[in-house]
Parts: C-alpha cells; sequence; structure tokens
C-alpha cells in the first residue's frame, strides 16, 4: 500500500471545503499525516502534521478552521500558514539557530478542476519534488497522472460545484477490493436491488484503461433520469452537459485512491483511505451546482439517500470478500470477461510494486 499511496497523487479535499483562510483538512496516509490548509492570501499549501522541534503531531482535529497560525501543542512553536516559523520559545538562546530553516516540511500540492490533490514523494528544501529520489517512485506533475481527464470531463465544470453533504464510512476490507467492487457491475443485480433499477447492469460502455485510471459510462433504463432513490431529477442538467452526456453516468476510479461519479445533474466522490491491511476509510461527498443550490426547493436527499445505500451495499460485500481472501482456504480464481478493469488494476499494482504480471489476461 505504501509504495503506491506515497508516490501517486491522492485525491484529498475540495477546494470548496476549503473556503477561508485558515480552513483546514488533516488526512492521514501511508504512514504520514497531512494538514491541507488555505493560506491567508489564498493559496491551497499541504505540510507533514509534523512539529520541527522534536516532531508532535501538531493538529489532531480532522477539519476546522486555524486562527492564522499553527502551535504546537508541546512547547509552542508556531507555524504560519504559509508553514513558516514563526515562534520558537527559548531558540533565541541557541547559538545559530535559524527560525528559517524550520518551516514545516511540505508536501506537494495540486488542484484539478476543484479537486484537491495531495502528492507524499519528498521535496526538496524549496519545495520542489524531488526527481529520482530512491524509493520515491517516480514522482510527476499532476497532469501527468491524469493524462486525458480534464479534457474528457471539462464539460462537468466540476470547479464550480458545491459540496451538500459528506458521509465517512469505516469498513472492515482492504483498499483495493473497494476499487475493484466500483469497477464491475456483475454484482449489481444480486447486491444492489435499487441501482439494477436504474441501470442496465451489463450496459457499460468502457474506455481503454490507462496506466493511471479506468473507467467508463452507463445509460438509464426507461424513464430514468439520475440517480436518485426513484430515478427522477430533482435539479436542471449540470450547465455544459452534450445531449449524450445528460444521458449517462460516468464511474471513473482515478488510481489510487479516487472514485469519480458524474451524473447529470450531481457529482459524488470517494476518496479511499487505507487504515491498514484490513481496514479502510472511505469519505463520500455530493456536490451539486451552486444555482440549483440556492433555490428554496432544492434537495439532495434522493441522492445521497440513494447512494449511502447502495455504498453500505458495496462496502457489506467488500468487508465479506476481505473475510474470504484473508481466509486461509482462499485460492484466486479467474476472472469473467465483465472483470477486465480488475484485472488491469491488478496489473497496475504489480507494475507499481515493481513485481511482474502473473501472465497474460484469460
Ligand atoms: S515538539 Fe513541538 S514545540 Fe516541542
Ligand atoms: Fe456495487
Amino acid at each position: 500500500m505504501e509504495q503506491v499511496f506515497a508516490s501517486m497523487w491522492l485525491a484529498a479535499a475540495r477546494a470548496d471545503q476549503l473556503a477561508d483562510p485558515g480552513a483546514f483538512v488533516r488526512r492521514d496516509v501511508a504512514g504520514a499525516s497531512v494538514l491541507i490548509v488555505r493560506g491567508a492570501e489564498g493559496s491551497i499549501r499541504a505540510f507533514h502534521n509534523v512539529c520541527r522541534h522534536r516532531g508532535t503531531r501538531l493538529c489532531h482535529t480532522a477539519n476546522g478552521t486555524l486562527r492564522g497560525s499553527i502551535q504546537c501543542p508541546y512547547h509552542a512553536w508556531t507555524y504560519g500558514l504559509d508553514g513558516r516559523l514563526l515562534a520558537a520559545p527559548l531558540m533565541d538562546e541557541v547559538e545559530g539557530f535559524d527560525r528559517s530553516g524550520y518551516a514545516l516540511r511540505a508536501v506537494a500540492s495540486e488542484i484539478w478542476d476543484g479537486h484537491v490533490f495531495i502528492n507524499l514523494s519528498p521535496l526538496d528544501t524549496h519545495g520542489a519534488t524531488l526527481r529520482g529520489v530512491e524509493g520515491a517512485g517516480s514522482p510527476q506533475p499532476l497532469a501527468a497522472q491524469l493524462g486525458d481527464l480534464h479534457r474528457r470531463f471539462a464539460p462537468w465544470q466540476m470547479q464550480n460545484l458545491r459540496l451538500a453533504h459528506r458521509i465517512e464510512y469505516d469498513v472492515a476490507t482492504n483498499w483495493k477490493l473497494v476499487v475493484q467492487n466500483y469497477n464491475e457491475c456483475l454484482h449489481c443485480p444480486i447486491i444492489h436491488p435499487l441501482l439494477n433499477q436504474m441501470h442496465h447492469y451489463l450496459g457499460a460502455e468502457n474506455v481503454p484503461t490507462t496506466a493511471t485510471y479506468c473507467g467508463g459510462a452507463m445509460g438509464f433504463k426507461e424513464g430514468v433520469e439520475t440517480l436518485s432513490t426513484d430515478g427522477k431529477r430533482r435539479r436542471n442538467y449540470l450547465p455544459g452537459l452534450s445531449a449524450r452526456d445528460r444521458e449517462l453516468v460516468n464511474y471513473f476510479a482515478i488510481y489510487p485512491n479516487f472514485l469519480l461519479t458524474l451524473h447529470p445533474d450531481y457529482m459524488m466522490t470517494i476518496t479511499i483511505w487505507p487504515v491498514n491491511t484490513g481496514q479502510t476509510k472511505l469519505v463520500a461527498e455530493w456536490s451539486f451546482h451552486p444555482d440549483e443550490m440556492t433555490k428554496p426547493d432544492f434537495v439532495f436527499e434522493d441522492a445521497v439517500e440513494f447512494w449511502d445505500r447502495t455504498n453500505r451495499e458495496d462496502w457489506a460485500i467488500s468487508e465479506q470478500s476481505y473475510l474470504g481472501i484473508s481466509s486461509r482456504g482462499y485460492q484466486p480464481g479467474p476472472y469473467s470477461a465483465r472483470e477486465t478493469q480488475l484485472w488491469e488494476f491488478d496489473q497496475f499494482i504489480l507494475k507499481t510494486i515493481g513485481r511482474k504480471g502473473a501472465g497474460a489476461q484469460s
């Protein structure tokens, strides 16, 4: 897990979740704890949540607003929202001590269409990504990891959407099983009675899988206009969508931790945070167009309830799946022709951890 999560870009937050100066979220992943902070001048930065004095965790709440600075709870070293060390009690007695050398360690961050990504690859003291550092994987700009997704999803104008609801789930499964579960609908007729009323389970049109994502789109059954508890659409189509886009739900797994589900009238995202081999935290967020959200009759519960129910069905079967594959009696079985994206995900994992694939797809 660490080889994947410590080298790739991870979807970590929405920029609109960090609207005001001092707003922050904390993400714990791959042995790191990271603070993502909106600075006083408006930019978003990420730092290791580790004091430069004796290493104490600075911030133990999951999110909130910092009042202009970050102060270590141990000996009160105090850092600005830009990470600079502002105050270090009694350190002026230490000969040669230079505060400027003890800013919080930066973590790379970039924004794609309103989604804030972080990358744990080591940075040099000026904040630049160190390329070719042993053990650092292959650091690259976010755009290189996303490939053509900028262009593909431009019509949804995701940066304009605003968060309406979030649910966090603690699931007793391995993070890879969550990605695998997302990437096939063979289980839909069995596991998802409601979702199965909305899509034909064999109706996915997948795009060719790349080194960093896989995905595709599914149309609706007759009379269904979006994924809601009854298939009715209670919000206008997102502006910018073509007639064809309005008829589809796009499902993309952007490796390693981002499940992006785009509907004709809203976006649902899930970010995946491995806690340990058998525990995963999942953060589901529903975002809508602000023009809809300001209407007096705006509702989102139909979309949230639909997906909360469907997600919980997926988490429950993924927990059973984890119990099975982690038991002594497990031997891997063959994939069907409808599970090619799972095989491709397996190859991505094997390649990332430097192992040869298990042979040709069959
Ligand atoms: S460990 Fe943070 S101020 Fe001492
Ligand atoms: Fe499912």
